[in-house]
């Protein structure tokens, strides 16, 4: 059965113009986008939207580089959508992400990684009602 995930292009990548060619991954692969939007993060947003991570010594790097420029947000779907859209991404750190991954091949640093993807069902639920 179709399953839902959230992905957020991080301002890096769309600076770099990669949106369409990062979407089409997800598309090759057989994904639906159901929903997407171009949208800036304010601080307020950013903070909920990674508040698991609210205690990290990276927090105020994170909220500053998502709130940096727009991002390109997506709900995607297909069968096993949570799991395979993590390995379509690749590791966290672009230094330790296989190539063909696109942390991988676009990612610039753990920071400037290109994209995020909801990490479970639960995290997908949170995070598209603080973006949509
Ligand atoms: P993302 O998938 O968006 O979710 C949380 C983000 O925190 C992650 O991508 C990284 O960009 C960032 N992050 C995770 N670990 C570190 C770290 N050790 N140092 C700096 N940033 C990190």
């Amino acid at each position: 059965m179709a399953e839902q995930t959230l992905i957020i292009v991080k301002p890096d990548a769309v600076k770099r113009n990669l949106v369409e060619q990062i979407l089409s991954r997800f598309e090759k692969k057989g994904f639906t986008i159901s929903k997407k939007k171009t949208l800036n993060f304010t601080k307020e947003m950013a903070k909920e939207f990674y508040s698991a991570h609210s205690a990290k010594p990276f927090f105020d790097e994170l909220v500053s580089f998502i709130t940096s420029g727009e991002v390109v947000v997506a709900i995607i779907e297909r069968d096993d959508a949570v799991s395979l859209t993590r390995e379509i991404i690749g590791n966290t750190n672009p230094k330790e992400a296989s190539s063909g991954t696109i942390r991988g091949d676009f990612g610039i640093s753990i920071t400037e990684n290109s994209i995020h993807a909801s990490d479970s069902s639960e995290s997908f639920d949170k995070e598209v009602n603080v973006v949509f």
